[in-house]
């Protein structure tokens, strides 16, 4: 099949890789002239700039010039191509919604292009792109407008996760479509024929609509199961007596209706989708006349979640920002990105700003460009000056009172064995990501530990006979969604 693919970052660029390897001449295409010359470069920094997904690279050289091709223009494609794939980013409002507008200038763009068109062949334009429940019928709209002949629209949500794009592409859990038509399942089912019938892979047909809706339910019900445990789960282990988070969560989930995913305790699940897509859910819900107490909740929970470390040490520690150095260490949304939306280090430090730290250190193995283009810039906030960037965790580790681990990384992991080379107690230790093994020698050592999921514990409070919520020897390889 000839297949084109309109916006080539996170969700185009894989799906256009891995369409090409499934053997359809995929053409993909950007609004961004330099994107498209990066990835026709087929040198590994350039197209890594724009999306950093393991694979994606072998991917794209192993089809480049064969199957994939990229290009500034589809002009001269639109004839015989058979399916258009929509892969715009619809970033959110202020007041939650979806902002359409890339994606309705692509739409009446290509409009324009296919009412052009002379082949009687019918077209499909697929939308992958999370977009609110009815935005197929309104493409559908702008395309009979312009007068285009033999179209269909079809919505095919993606759900791939980040850092697992081109895995997560191969060989899906699901494949959404959603169309009006025979004729148009059909052409979906021949762009994906390797997923139709395959035994591990559920092939779901359905309205176009309900597909939009599938994607906004599954995150939002993600986004719920993780609130339920940092706002439910936590708290329990926190608060209530000799409760010892790690088994809590291995007893509960070793029902097997209970995900195991989602159960590890964090500062708040971030990145560029759970947030935006809730927010969209609300706003599409209110909109219908519908509570959405539930949503609003989870929603709630989740922002709270990430300052909430630093409300306990002060509240539960005593600990005075005020003036203090303090270390931040991960700064993306979690680990093996550099992706900083949405993060919760974002929150941390503004947080920590507003509590009138002296200086912040903030540190991150992939990060730290984002960051610095982040914070770089006084206009948003002066206070952010007071960040400075540095190249190890031991490097910004030196001179602070305080570290607070914000980001998955493994490499937190082993924080025990070399803090004390760079700073020593009374020293605050805010584990927002639950993955210091053993803090223990951390307390004996005379540090003060407070991590998400377990009790303040302290040199004078830790007792030889209680593991006061947190197991040292036991804790299991952090499970982390990647
Ligand atoms: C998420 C969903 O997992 C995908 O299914 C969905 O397709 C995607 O959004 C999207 O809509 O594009 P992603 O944002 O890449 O994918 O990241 P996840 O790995 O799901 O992690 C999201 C956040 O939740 C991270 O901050 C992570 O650290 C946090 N998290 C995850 C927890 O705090 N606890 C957990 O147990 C799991």
């Amino acid at each position: 099949m000839k297949i084109i693919v309109v916006g080539t970052g996170f969700v185009g660029l894989p799906h256009a890789a891995v369409l090409a390897e499934a053997g359809h001449e995929v053409h993909a295409y950007d609004i961004d002239p330099n994107k498209i010359a990066a990835y026709k470069s087929g040198e590994r920094s350039k197209i890594e700039y724009y999306v950093n997904e393991p694979g994606l690279y072998e991917a794209i050289q192993e089809t480049h010039g064969r199957y994939l091709f990229f290009t500034e223009s589809i002009s001269d494609l639109i004839e015989e191509a058979d399916i258009f794939f929509m892969c715009i980013n619809t970033p959110p409002n202020r007041d939650g919604s979806t902002n359409l507008l890339y994606y309705l200038n692509a739409a009446h763009e290509l409009a324009e292009l296919l009412a052009k068109r002379e082949t009687k062949d019918r077209i499909v334009l697929v939308n992958k792109s999370t977009v609110p429940v009815g935005t197929a019928r309104q493409l559908e709209q702008i395309l009979s407008e312009h007068g285009v002949p033999n179209f269909g629209v079809a919505s095919n949500p993606e759900f791939l996760a980040q850092g697992n794009a081109i895995n997560g592409s191969r060989r899906p859990d699901r494949v959404v479509v959603g169309a009006d038509t025979e004729e148009d399942f059909q052409l979906l089912r021949r762009a994906y024929s390797q997923f139709v019938n395959h035994v591990r892979i559920k092939y779901v047909e359905t309205t176009p609509e309900t597909a939009e809706a599938i994607k906004y339910m599954g995150n939002t019900l993600l986004l719920t199961y993780i609130s339920f445990w940092n706002g439910v789960g936590a708290r329990v282990a926190e608060s209530l007596p000799n409760v010892r988070m790690e088994d809590l969560k291995l007893g509960v989930t070793a029902d097997n209706r209970i995900s195991t995913w989602g159960s590890y305790v964090s500062n708040g699940a971030g990145g560029s989708c759970f947030g935006k897509d809730i927010q969209s859910l609300i706003y599409q819900l209110n909109q219908s006349g519908c509570s959405t107490d539930l949503l609003q909740a989870v929603y709630n929970i989740n922002e709270y979640q990430k300052t909430y470390m630093i409300d306990r040490a002060v509240h539960e520690k005593g600990f005075n920002f005020n003036q203090k150095i303090v270390t931040i260490l991960g700064l993306a949304f979690k680990k093996r990105t550099n992706d900083m939306r949405d993060s919760a280090a974002l929150k941390a430090v503004e947080a920590l700003l507003s509590k009138g730290v002296k200086e912040i250190r903030a540190y991150d193995p992939l990060a730290m460009q984002a960051a610095q283009e982040y914070w770089f810039n006084p206009e948003k906030n002066h206070l952010f000056e007071r960040i400075t960037y540095h190249e190890t965790a031991q490097e910004a580790l030196r001179g602070s009172d305080a570290v607070y681990i914000s980001t998955d990384w493994e490499e937190f992991r082993g924080l025990s064995r070399t803090i004390d080379k760079s700073v020593k107690p009374p020293y605050l230790i805010i584990d927002g990501r639950r993955m210091i093994p053993d803090y223990q020698t951390l307390v004996e050592k005379g540090y003060d530990f407070l991590a998400v999921g377990g009790p303040l514990l302290t040199p004078e409070n830790i007792s030889p006979h209680s593991n006061n919520g947190i197991v040292a020897e036991t804790v299991p390889e952090l499970e982390t969604q990647s």
